[in-house]
């Protein structure tokens, strides 16, 4: 399995998604301000993997330090969750990730320092391996609405390089491969960033999983030519009414779903789900540098001068969304119920 991120002696390292698909190449971060740069250039994305590079920032950005109690350690662990706090807006993992950090400083703060520094190592790591097997879970439930065989459209990465290994929306297509289903992937390229040319058709490659790439102006008509059974998308914030936003395009597929009468839905961890923020209108949207949409690997494809819009998400409307996929069961309309219900059993089991 890809190794996506990783806790080692010597820091984080990662796999520059930023690189693939042409280079396999790992960088390791040394300092969190490191790894805060990592999530906002996109060495490393998608939301459960941003949370966990999130939590293993702070864990190394506390090892590094030179306080010598936890008084003197305070002010810096909160600079340390700022700086990774202000790298992605969007997705809430890397809230959740922060806030779970904060959460065992305050718990632990009466230990000696050193205890306190290696319970927040291991706090990152445990997130890490809770992560995957969450996916696995994930896989397990979301595979039972895989048809048997035939086309399922996905958009963006949200597989092992979006995550610590396995994958949400990719996860339950690997569960439904792994259980016999014939699957064909259609990947949408994902414009402007590539993630579904670049990392999805990459790691679906890798695992011998059938798979066309589409751009993404094509996937109308593949639906309309009956080719696509599902469509499985990530998320990157979930609000408490269902609504979901996820990669910019996102939305233009449950539309045309719907259209089809093709099945919608989205898979990814309780960490992604915000019940805080009431509906998508609240969602804060991620602007990022025109340049992603006016050059194409260096190359400028705009002219000089022109407007340019770049918002690296957006939210599909609850009522578009058939079903959501979270490690701990299947959710489905009405969604203010049913995230509840499965996030009382998320708040029991972590008791
Ligand atoms: O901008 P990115 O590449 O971080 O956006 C990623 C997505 O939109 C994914 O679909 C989402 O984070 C889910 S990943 C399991």
């Amino acid at each position: 399995m890809v190794q996506t991120l990783q806790w080692t002696d010597s820091g984080v390292r990662f796999i520059d998604q930023t690189k693939l698909p042409t280079e396999e190449a790992y960088v390791t971060c040394k300092t969190y301000q490191q790894v805060a740069d990592a999530i906002r250039n996109m060495v490393v994305r998608g939301a459960p993997a941003i949370g966990v590079a999130a939590a293993m920032g702070i864990a190394l950005g506390i090892k590094n330090s030179k306080a010598e109690t936890v008084g003197e350690l305070k002010p810096e662990f909160d600079k340390i969750c700022d700086a990774i706090g202000n790298t992605r807006p969007t997705a809430v993992n890397l809230f959740w990730a922060i806030r779970r950090m904060r959460e065992k400083f305050e718990q632990l703060r009466v230990r000696p320092l050193p205890q306190l520094k290696q319970a927040l190592i291991e706090e990152a790591q445990r997130m890490h391996a809770e992560d995957i097997a969450g996916n696995q879970a994930m896989g397990r439930h979301g595979a039972t609405l895989m048809p048997a065989s035939g086309g399922v459209l996905t958009h963006c990465n949200a597989g092992a390089l979006a995550t610590c290994g396995y994958g949400t929306a990719l996860g339950v297509i690997r569960a439904a491969v792994e259980q016999g289903k014939k699957l064909h992937v259609y990947a949408d390229e994902t414009r402007p960033f590539l993630q579904g040319s670049r990392l999805t058709a990459w790691e679906l490659m890798k695992d011998g999983i059938p798979t066309t790439v589409i751009s993404d102006n094509m996937a109308g008509a593949m639906m309309k030519q009956g080719k696509i059974g599902a469509i499985v998308v990530g998320a990157d914030r979930i609000a408490a009414n269902g609504d979901v936003a996820n990669k910019i395009g996102t939305y233009t597929l449950a539309v045309l779903a719907k259209e089809h009468g093709i099945p919608f839905y989205v898979a990814a961890p309780f960490s992604t789900v915000d019940l805080d923020t009431l509906d998508g209108n609240s969602i804060p949207i991620e602007q990022r540098n025109p340049r992603e949409v006016t050059h194409i690997a260096g190359k400028q494809m705009v002219p000089d001068g022109t407007e340019v819009e770049n918002p690296a998400f957006d939210v599909t409307p609850a009522k578009y969304v058939s079903a959501i996929v979270t490690e701990k069961g299947i959710a489905r309309a009405p969604y203010g119920e049913s995230l509840r219900k499965l996030s009382e059993d998320v708040a029991v089991l972590q008791r």
